[in-house]
């Protein structure tokens, strides 16, 4: 994009882009997530290392310090589903972690986070349950915002099960008031689009929402991930058109590093959320993470594509007509240059060569571009528009380049 239209496209996204404004999730947030990989064992006496336990949040805070996450960015540990006691506190109304699973409670827990320069997450729901039937916060909301900035907590996950959907739009909204009042900053992760009984109203969730869930829970299967792409490729009711500084499309947390993906789905996964500027929530075990996986979630250069400050979403070019199923995707970058990933959802047995041209893919600058490989950050040279490009995609992979205009 050349500086002109770069400086055009700046002035929309921020006449687009109106956001929540907190001062939060300025890039999209990364850190831990327990949901995918811990779900809600609640039985400590039977897996005491993998229950939902303070002993797990403390563990994973552990390991992000061990392993130097936070340099490359990793901060939140997010608690999810499961964490309170079955009833809130009779006298007060206020929400208890669970006394056996939790005995020092959320606000010591918030405080070990932030001892290690980490931060705390939070789960909520704004039905009368969470999704496991859990106190939920309809009617509790001014206290449980209330309750969540006096235990300094950095994160709420606003989950929607047990609600009327036709209350999301005056439901998320509510919380978000209550939690401005209370002064105290906490990114809202609001799964409001998911819920949703009418067509989302895009613009109003950026307004009250750091984060929107808008697809099902992923899982760990190939099929899970690379249908959440799909459905990021289709874009229904142009969804990724309000993501930008302070609010991010979310399609849910990465689970590279668990059981379901070989290495060239996770490289794909991590790179194409990446693509999508989404927030890099791992959801693994960080004690027995291979090293492989590792060096994907610890890949500089890919996490500099999601965090790149210009924040958008990248789209795929459709009607390419390219061979087994491989789609491209391009996305603008902040200094001008476009990352793009050529991705193959099926699996055709071996890498397939692709011919094209930049110019096929929008690539049109007259001088031309220095093409790298993102992941292992190798030189291609450099093209004009016109000349022949031809590259290697790998089954269920990507191949993510940044075109840098000369
Ligand atoms: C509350 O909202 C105001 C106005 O949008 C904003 O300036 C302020 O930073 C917000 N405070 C918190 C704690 O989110
Ligand atoms: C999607 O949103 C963008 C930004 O608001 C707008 O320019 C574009 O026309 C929209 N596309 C569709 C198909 O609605
Ligand atoms: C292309 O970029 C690489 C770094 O990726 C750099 O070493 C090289 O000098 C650049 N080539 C040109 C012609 O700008």
């Amino acid at each position: 994009m050349d500086k002109m239209l770069l400086l055009l496209f700046l002035g929309l996204a921020a006449e687009i882009c109106s956001g929540l404004d907190n001062g939060l999730a300025r890039t999209p947030p990364m850190g831990w997530l327990s949901w995918e990989r811990f779900r809600c064992e609640t039985d400590c006496t039977t897996f005491p290392d993998s229950c939902i336990s303070e002993k797990l949040y403390m563990a994973m805070a552990d390991k992000m310090v061990e392993l130097n996450l936070k340099a490359y960015g990793y901060e939140y540990v997010n608690i999810d589903d499961c964490w309170p006691a079955k009833e809130r506190d009779p006298e007060t109304g206020k929400l208890v972690a669970d006394p056996d699973r939790f005995p020092s409670g959320i606000s010591a827990l918030a405080d070990y986070m932030h001892a290690r320069g980490l931060k705390l997450g939070i789960y909520e729901d704004f039905g009368v349950q969470t999704c496991a039937k859990y106190p939920g916060s309809e009617f509790y909301m001014e206290i449980d915002a209330n309750t969540f900035a006096e235990w300094k907590v950095d994160m709420v996950k606003f989950d929607g099960c047990n609600s009327d959907p036709n209350d999301s739009p005056y439901g998320y909204p509510t919380m978000q008031f209550y939690m401005n009042k209370t002064g105290h900053p906490m990114l809202y992760s609001c799964e409001w689009p998911l819920y949703e009984s009418k067509k989302p109203d895009y613009a109003l969730i950026r307004k009250t929402c750091n984060l929107w869930r808008n697809g099902h829970d992923i899982g760990d299967t190939w099929k899970s991930v690379s249908s959440v792409i799909d459905f990021y490729g289709d874009n229904d009711q142009n969804f990724s058109a309000y993501t930008g500084p302070g609010g991010w499309a979310d399609p849910d947390e990465l689970v590279v590093g668990d059981f379901g993906l070989s290495y060239y789905q996770q490289k794909a996964h991590f790179g194409m959320w990446a693509m999508f500027s989404a927030p890099l929530l791992v959801s693994v075990d960080l004690r027995t993470i291979s090293q492989e996986a590792l060096a994907i979630l610890q890949n500089r250069n890919v996490i500099a594509i999601d965090q790149d400050p210009l924040g958008v979403s990248a789209k795929r070019l459709d009607g390419m007509n390219l061979p087994n199923s491989i789609s491209v995707w391009t996305k603008p970058l902040a200094d001008g240059s476009t990352a793009v990933a050529f991705y193959q959802k099926g699996n055709s047995g071996r890498p397939t060569l692709v011919s094209t041209t930049l110019a096929n893919i929008g690539l049109a600058s007259g001088n031309g571009y220095n093409v790298t490989e993102v992941f292992d950050g190798k030189g291609m040279g450099t093209f004009k528009p016109s000349s022949p490009f031809k590259v290697l995609v790998d089954p269920n992979g990507i191949l993510l380049l940044k075109a840098v205009p000369m």
